[in-house]
Order: C-alpha cells, then sequence, then structure tokens
C-alpha cells in the first residue's frame, strides 16, 4: 500500500494587490519586484483567517475526492501563522468539517510544511495506521510581515491549500526530506518573548525577516539534489515526469532547477506570478490549480518539491 492523492482543494483571499498597489505605500516598484522575483500580484487576507482558508480548501479537497469527512482518519495542517497557538489548526478544521472520526495535529517545517506532512501521512499509510488522511498547508503570512521591510513583505501572499491521500496500489514512488538547523536564522520570526513575574519583558512583536541572498543559494543548491535523489529512488527520469510542482518562491529558482535538471519550463506550471510566496500553502495551491485545470491524467508521473524555513526541504515522485 501506498499514498495517494486522489482530491485536492484551495481558498484564496478575495483582495488582490498588484505590485503597483505596493509601489503607492512604499518604496518599491513592479519593475524591481517582477524582474527580481517573476511575482505581480498577490491575494492577501481582509476578512479571511487561516482557519476560514484551511476550511474551505479542505471541503473542496473532499468533494473532489468524493469521500465524507467522517471517513477521515488522519489531519495534520502545516502553518506558521495559525489563528491560534492551542487549539491547532488541524483541530480547528476538524470541528468546522465534522471529522470525527480523525486524529488531527499540526506541524511546521516553513514552506516545507506540505512535503513534510505528505511524508508524515505515507508513513501512517504503509504502517497502516490510517487509510484516508486530510493534508492542509493554510498560511495568512501578511500577519507576520514588517510592511515597512519592502526586501520582505512584497514576496509573500495569504492562501491555503488541501489534498486528500487516500491508501492504494499506486500513488507515492518515493518521497524524501531533510533539514538544516545550523542555517535557520537566513529566515525566522519570533515567537513571543518570556514575560513573567520572574523576567519582565516589554512584550514587542517579531516579523519575519530574510536573508533573501542565503536563501536563494541555498534553493538553487538544494532544490535539484533533493529532486534528483528522488527520482533516482523512485527509478524515474527527469524526461519521465509530466509535471515538477515546485514551491513557488521566485522564478529565478524555478527556472535555475528546471536548467539544472535539463528540463523545459512548461514541465513547471507556476502560480507566483498571481499569488507570490504563501509558504505552506503553495505547493497545495499550485498543485489544485494544474488538478482543476485538467492538466494531470490517471498514471502521469508527478514531481512535488518544497524548500524553505528550517532550512528545510522535501520532495516526493508519484503517479498520479
Ligand atoms: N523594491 C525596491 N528595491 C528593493 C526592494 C523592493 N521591494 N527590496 C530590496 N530592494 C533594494 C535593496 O535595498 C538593495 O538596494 P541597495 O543595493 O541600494 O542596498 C537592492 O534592492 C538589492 O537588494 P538585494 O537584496 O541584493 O536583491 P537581490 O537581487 O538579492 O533580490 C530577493 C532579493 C529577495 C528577490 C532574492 O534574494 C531572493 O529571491 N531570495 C530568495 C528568497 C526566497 O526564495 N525566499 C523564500 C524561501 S521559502
Amino acid at each position: 500500500m501506498t499514498g495517494r492523492i486522489c482530491g485536492t482543494g484551495s481558498a484564496l483571499p478575495h483582495l488582490l494587490v498588484t505590485n503597483d498597489d505596493l509601489s503607492k505605500i512604499m518604496d518599491t516598484s513592479d519593475e524591481w519586484i517582477s524582474s527580481r522575483t517573476g511575482i505581480k500580484t498577490r491575494h492577501l487576507a481582509t476578512e479571511e483567517t487561516t482557519t476560514g482558508l484551511a476550511v474551505e480548501a479542505a471541503k473542496k479537497a473532499l468533494e473532489d475526492a468524493g469521500i465524507t469527512a467522517e471517513e477521515l482518519d488522519l489531519i495534520i495542517a502545516a502553518s506558521v501563522t495559525a489563528d491560534y497557538l492551542f487549539p491547532t489548526l488541524s483541530c480547528e478544521v476538524q470541528g468546522a468539517i465534522g471529522a470525527v472520526n480523525a486524529t488531527a495535529f499540526d506541524l511546521s517545517a516553513g514552506c516545507s510544511g506540505f512535503l513534510f506532512s505528505l511524508a508524515t501521512a505515507q508513513a501512517y499509510i504503509q504502517s497502516g495506521i490510517c487509510k484516508k488522511a486530510l493534508l492542509i498547508g493554510a498560511e495568512v503570512l501578511s500577519k507576520i510581515m514588517d510592511w515597512e521591510d519592502r526586501s520582505t513583505c512584497v514576496l509573500f501572499g495569504d492562501g491555503a491549500g488541501a489534498a486528500v491521500v487516500c491508501a492504494d496500489e499506486e500513488g507515492i514512488r518515493s518521497i524524501i526530506k531533510g533539514s538544516d538547523g545550523a542555517k535557520g536564522m537566513a529566515l525566522n520570526c519570533k515567537n513571543r518573548p518570556v514575560n513573567n513575574p520572574y523576567q519582565k519583558n516589554q512584550a514587542e512583536l517579531s516579523y519575519t525577516y530574510m536573508n533573501g541572498q542565503e536563501v536563494y543559494k541555498f534553493a538553487v543548491r538544494t532544490v535539484p539534489q533533493c529532486i534528483e535523489e528522488v527520482l533516482q529512488n523512485a527509478q524515474m527520469n527527469a524526461e519521465d515526469v509530466d509535471y515538477f510542482i515546485v514551491h513557488q518562491a521566485n522564478i529565478r529558482i524555478i527556472e535555475a532547477v528546471a536548467k539544472r535538471l535539463k528540463q523545459p519550463m512548461e514541465k513547471f506550471p507556476i502560480n507566483l506570478t498571481e499569488c507570490g510566496n504563501i509558504s505552506a500553502a503553495s505547493v497545495p495551491i499550485l498543485l489544485d490549480t494544474v488538478n482543476r485545470r485538467g492538466m494531470m491524467h490517471r498514471g502521469d508521473k508527478i514531481v512535488l518539491a518544497g524548500f524553505g524555513a528550517g532550512l528545510t526541504w522535501g520532495a516526493a515522485a508519484l503517479t498520479w
């Protein structure tokens, strides 16, 4: 038995903010953002919450998979911007959709969160612990951005993606993941400071910090390596792959991956132009877009790859 992705869903906030819109509130330009990243617009939450977006994506994924919430025995949500420290986002979703037979927990692995969730669900399925899992990547990153730091806030967006993974004969052929905690501070956001009767701190809010060039170098080195490794494990060649669904952070990173794998950009669907980087939600949202456009057919070979805070990375090779 292996895990097969049998349904996808996604949800985006209604507000679409262009690069030109941002240039009216900070010292930036469409030319700077699009030439360095490929990003043109991003959806930003106004009334929407991380939970609300996650629930909408989850319901659509269940409908696409043709199963009920009661059939789920596992829910994993990956997010760095859940609405509550507790209860977890996954428990909130469980309550909202009525998945009464599922165990729900959250997983934090930055932008690799969806790949780490998929690896965890795969281990549960292969060991017989569960048969039907709901995986969610959901972020409202705009709440942890410093809107006075133009080098980070223009890159990110908000949204949620979900996938149902069921035990089946065919599906995931190989999945790998890794982390390098020694480089973690290259992309960080502090939690609340200690504040108790014995250690008084002025409760200052912390926002996302990124060393863009360090993260860029990490991504262009690590992503092709982990894709090559997962393909080798799955006994596949890059030429066999129909689509590479790669974390959407920067078009130049994706172009570098395509070049290293000697594969045409047509095999790399893109939504960062519209959505920017949505961390753990990026891969499942793109997967849902490609699925709903009818671009993938049963038997197609797909590679998923993520990278990000931690630093972390992961890749999966699967049959659709
Ligand atoms: N608008 C206009 N100018 C900006 C700007 C903005 N939004 N943000 C930064 N700048 C300026 C800088 O202040 C700097 O000016 P200076 O030379 O006068 O000091 C200049 O542009 C160059 O900045 P730099 O950081 O060197 O640009 P870069 O070519 O490295 O591109 C990134 C920056 C962030 C686009 C790039 O490093 C990157 O994509 N890194 C990877 C990020 C990533 O993938 N993160 C997600 C991981 S999950």
